[in-house]
């Protein structure tokens, strides 16, 4: 376990720090404190505070880089405000990539209202038409509803036992999803309101919405990003990663072809980095 806490410290925290250091052009002071407002939120970081949960384990992803894994047992649960802001942008883009080990519907993310029995802001899996199944952004005005509203819904593809990326764009008048770097579809959906304040005593929970919803997700999670706004170079994928591709063997290289460095993967907001994470690097 500890050099996996080693490598899951140095991939998700050392090493984005150095490469926004390196890159310095792209994390320029304007993109922390100013006007571009770039600031994303990167959710896993949820789970990294909790990584000595027996149901939470670290493999290969889909690059070779470290991903999380849940088993159904697993408990990341935090408040909602060390990963999130106070209110939602009225636009924002959330960006997973994951593979389920089973077909079960499930959460890949939820943010509970204190009672935890509605969905504030989620993406749910659940059944489709024959064998697709449906991704659903949940979005709800707790206040105003008891039930979790899922105000947009797309039918894919079966989605177990191999990676996808999805990137879910919401703007004030539509939700569009692309999946492994293709719009796949795009639905109208008026969003009441359009700046989802949450609760302060809200709850975060990563691949399961909490006790009373029972829909836990088994499987792999190595991204989960909220974006405010849209990041224009969010859509494309690596070339040297081909997501249609079936089991992906997950040695790829760690730096790709191209020399490029990833820079989705520059946290433009390591801010918000829980001080409990430095006690992992301690631990090292
Ligand atoms: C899946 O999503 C499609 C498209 O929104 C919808 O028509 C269908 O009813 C959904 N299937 C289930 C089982 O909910």
């Amino acid at each position: 376990m500890s050099l996996q806490l080693c490598l899951i410290v140095y991939f998700r925290i050392l090493l984005p720090l150095l490469s926004c250091y390196l890159i310095s052009h792209v994390c320029t002071a304007q993109d922390f404190f100013g006007d571009k407002k770039e600031t994303h939120f990167d959710l896993l970081e949820a789970a990294v505070s909790l990584i000595d949960d027996k149901n939470l384990y670290i493999t290969d992803g889909y690059d070779g880089f470290p991903s999380f894994g849940f088993r159904l047992g697993s408990e990341v649960k935090q408040p909602y405000r060390m990963y999130l802001p106070e209110k939602l942008p009225a636009e924002f883009t959330i960006v997973a990539s994951f593979k389920p080990l089973s077909v079960r519907t499930s959460y890949l993310f939820a943010v509970l209202n204190p009672f935890e029995t509605v969905v504030q802001l989620g993406i749910r899996i659940s059944d489709g038409p024959s064998s697709n199944q449906n991704i659903s952004l949940v979005y709800t005005n707790s206040d105003m509803h008891s039930f979790s509203d899922e105000v947009a819904k797309f039918t894919v593809p079966k989605l177990a036992k191999r990676w996808s990326k999805i990137v879910i764009r919401v703007t004030t008048t539509e939700v569009i999803l692309y999946m492994n770097c293709n719009e796949l579809s795009r639905q109208r959906v008026t969003r009441i309101p359009p700046e989802l304040v949450f609760d302060t005593a809200s709850t975060l929970y990563i691949a399961q919405a909490g006790p009373h919803i029972q829909e836990k997700y088994d499987g792999l999670l190595q991204t989960l990003k909220l974006h405010a706004g849209y990041p224009l170079d969010l859509v494309k994928c690596n070339n040297d990663f081909d997501f249609l591709s079936e089991e992906s063997s997950g040695d790829h290289d760690l730096i790709s072809g191209s020399g490029e460095i990833d820079l989705d993967d520059v946290p433009v907001s390591y801010t918000i980095i829980p001080l409990v994470d430095l006690t992992f690097v301690r631990r090292c």
